[in-house]
C-alpha cells in the first residue's frame, strides 16, 4: 500500500479523526464483527461496511444458516451440535460426503469437507465448539458481491475463487489461491434470482450496508448460497478491480449516504485473472523472510502485483505471510488474460513459492 497511498497507524477511529478522513473503506472482516461501524457512525464519519449486528452473518455460522431459514434464502440442509458426540449422533442422518463447519471467523480454515468417517472423526478434533453440520452441494461456486446503503443494492461482477491449494480443486482450503472475473459467470437469469432471493431480503431484513458477499454453489436446482461475507472477498477483489471501468469511489460515498439508486458500475469487456503466490508449506506451517524478486519486470509486462504477506526488511522485500502475493492481469478473452496473468508470475521468485497453474481454467469449457 505503501507504494499507492500513505499508510497511518493506529486505531482506525483515530486514525480517521487525525486525518480529517472523508470516507473509510473497512478491508477485513475482524474490525467490522467488533463493530467499527457502529463506532465511525455514533461520531458522525462516512464509512462503508455493515455495523456489528450485520456482520455476525459473517461472524456466525448459526447465525447466518437461521437467518437463510428464516428468510426463505436457499442454503443447505443443516443441523447445529454443540459438540464432538452430539455431531457423531447427527452425522448419521446426512450420509457421506457431509459439511462441517466452525461456528466463529476461522480465516477461510473453520470448513472440513468429510468423505467418510474416519474424516469426519478427523474434523472433530480440529473443529471446536459449536458447529453446523450440513448437506454436501455440488455444482459451481461463484463469488456474488453487491454494494448496499441499508435500502439499494448494486451487484458487482460476479467472479470465482479457488480455494482448495492444489491445482484441480485438490488439498485443503485455504484463504484462496486465485480468482478471476469474466462477463457471464453467472447467467442474467440467476443474477436477478439472487438478487431478488437473497440480496434485497438481507438489505431490508438489516438496513444491509456496505458489501454483502455470497458464496454461491450453483446446483441443479439453482443457486444456493454457502455463506455470506460482509466485506469484499480476498482474492476476488484484485480482478475485479482490474476490470472495473468506472471510478469507484462516488458509489462508495454514495452508499454511504443512503443514495446508492441510480449509481451504475461499468465492465472492462475482457475478463481479469490473479493467481497467488504462496509460501512453501501454506496453508500449514511456513517461514516468512524470503527475499522477493522480480516485481518490476512483472509490472512492466503489464500485471498489477498486490501485495498481502509482504514486508520491507534488510533494505529488501521479503515474505512476511502465507499468501504472499496476488498477480493480477487482463486480457481480450480469458486465454488472453489466463498468459498474461502467469506471464508476470513467471517473472517473480522466492523460495519455496507455490502457486496454481489452473487458476480460470474452469472458464475455458
Ligand atoms: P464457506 O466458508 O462456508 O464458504 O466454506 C468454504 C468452502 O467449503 C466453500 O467455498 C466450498 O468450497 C466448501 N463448502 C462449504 N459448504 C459446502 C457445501 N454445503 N457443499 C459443498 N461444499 C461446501
Ligand atoms: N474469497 C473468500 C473470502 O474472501 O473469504
Amino acid at each position: 500500500m505503501a507504494r499507492v497511498a500513505t499508510c497511518v497507524p493506529g486505531e482506525p477511529l483515530d486514525a480517521a479523526l487525525r486525518t480529517a478522513a472523508d470516507l473509510t473503506v473497512v478491508g477485513p472482516e475482524v474490525p467490522l464483527v467488533a463493530g467499527v461501524v457502529d463506532a465511525f457512525r455514533a461520531r458522525g464519519l462516512r464509512i462503508v461496511g455493515p455495523n456489528a449486528e450485520a456482520a455476525r452473518l459473517e461472524g456466525s455460522k448459526v447465525f447466518a444458516k437461521d437467518f437463510f431459514q428464516q428468510r426463505g434464502i436457499p442454503t443447505a440442509a443443516y443441523t447445529v451440535v454443540e459438540d464432538a458426540s452430539h455431531a457423531r449422533m447427527a452425522l448419521g442422518r446426512f450420509g457421506f460426503p457431509v459439511v462441517l463447519k466452525a461456528d466463529g471467523l476461522a480465516a477461510g480454515k473453520g470448513v472440513v469437507v468429510a468423505h467418510n468417517a474416519a474424516e469426519a472423526e478427523a474434523a472433530l478434533g480440529t473443529l471446536n465448539g459449536r458447529l453446523v453440520i450440513e448437506e454436501f452441494l455440488t455444482g459451481e461456486e461463484v463469488s456474488f458481491i453487491a454494494l448496499c446503503d441499508g435500502r439499494d443494492a448494486l451487484p458487482l461482477a460476479a467472479s470465482q475463487d479457488h480455494k482448495a491449494v492444489f491445482d484441480g480443486d485438490q488439498g485443503p482450503n485455504t484463504g484462496g489461491m486465485g480468482a478471476y472475473c469474466a462477463a457471464g459467470i453467472l447467467s442474467e437469469a440467476d443474477t436477478q434470482m439472487v438478487m431478488e432471493r437473497v440480496i434485497y431480503p438481507t438489505v431490508e431484513a438489516m438496513n444491509f450496508t456496505g458489501f454483502l458477499y455470497a458464496g454461491l454453489m450453483i446446483t441443479r436446482d439453482g443457486p444456493k448460497v454457502l455463506e455470506f461475507n460482509v466485506r469484499l472477498g480476498d482474492p476476488e477483489t484484485q480482478p475485479l478491480m482490474h476490470r472495473m471501468e468506472s471510478d469507484f469511489v462516488p458509489a462508495l460515498v454514495a452508499a454511504s449516504e443512503g443514495k446508492l439508486a441510480g449509481q451504475k458500475l461499468a465492465w472492462h469487456a475482457g475478463p481479469s485473472v490473479c493467481v497467488v503466490l504462496a509460501s512453501a508449506g501454506y496453508p500449514g506451517a511456513y517461514e516468512t523472510g524470503k527475499e522477493i524478486r522480480g516485481l518490476e519486470m512483472a509490472e512492466a509486462k503489464g500485471a498489477t502485483v498486490f501485495h498481502a504477506g509482504t514486508r520491507v526488511a534488510h533494505g529488501r522485500l521479503e515474505t512476511s505471510g502465507g499468501r504472499v502475493l496476488g498477480v493480477t492481469a487482463s486480457g481480450a478473452d480469458l486465454p488472453a488474460a489466463i498468459a498474461a496473468a502467469y506471464e508476470g508470475v513467471n517473472h517473480i521468485e522466492f523460495a519455496g513459492v507455490h502457486y496454481r497453474r489452473d487458476i480460470a481454467s474452469k472458464g475455458l469449457r
